[in-house]
């Protein structure tokens, strides 16, 4: 038997991007270091990959200096930040030899020697586990050793602008479903 297909013509990448927008994300800056410089960036292409291992992935432009930095280094950090650092994430999105000095917030070291904001909302200091060719991204993989958590509000980046989070009204619980014990929401 024959099957005949039609082809759908090919997404644009407007088409893409229009689609890519609807998705909301947290803001993180993701550094790592070479030699006595400490390359860093904004990134919202983050995931949380795996707990056993624990393994975390962000997206990265193939050809930024981060990629080889991280790579000759062998350490990396995600660092998540708050609903009042949008001034972070505009800093480390410009281009960086035009950020002002000194940046707006400190940055220490942890476990693997890989730059740490000292304020943010939570960090992951890692160590690179492999780096994967996607496109025009790099993959980079790094398995985490270290993390902090702080309280506080993530900021959010959705449909290029920035925002934070409003918690919607709770729904009424479906009498159907059982209900976890202590906790009030549903078990699925
Ligand atoms: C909200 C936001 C999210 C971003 N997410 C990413 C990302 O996931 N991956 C990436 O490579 N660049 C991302 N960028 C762009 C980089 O932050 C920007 O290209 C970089 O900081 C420029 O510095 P450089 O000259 O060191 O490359 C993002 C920028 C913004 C404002």
């Amino acid at each position: 038997m024959t099957v005949t297909r039609t082809e759908r013509p090919a997404v644009t990448a407007e088409e893409y991007l229009a689609a890519a927008r609807t998705f909301p994300t947290g803001v993180t800056v993701v550094a790592t270091r070479y030699r006595d410089d400490t390359p860093a960036k904004t990134v919202s292409a983050f995931a949380s990959l795996s707990l056993d291992p624990l393994l975390v992935g962000v997206a990265i432009g193939r050809d930024s200096p981060m990629v080889w930095a991280a790579r000759a280094s062998g350490v990396l950090s995600v660092n998540v930040l708050r609903a009042d650092q949008q001034h972070v994430a505009d800093h480390f999105a410009a281009p960086a030899h035009r950020r002002p000095l000194p940046p707006p917030v400190a940055l220490s070291r942890d476990t693997t020697g890989a730059p740490v904001l000292a304020d943010c909302l939570s960090w992951f200091d890692c160590r690179i586990a492999t780096i994967v060719p996607g496109g025009d991204h790099a993959l980079l993989i790094g398995r985490v050793v270290a993390v902090h958590t702080s309280p506080g509000r993530p900021l959010v980046h959705h449909a290029g602008r920035y925002r934070s989070l409003v918690p919607l009204p709770a729904l009424p619980l479906d009498p159907e479903i059982p209900v976890l014990p202590d906790q009030g929401v549903h078990a699925r």
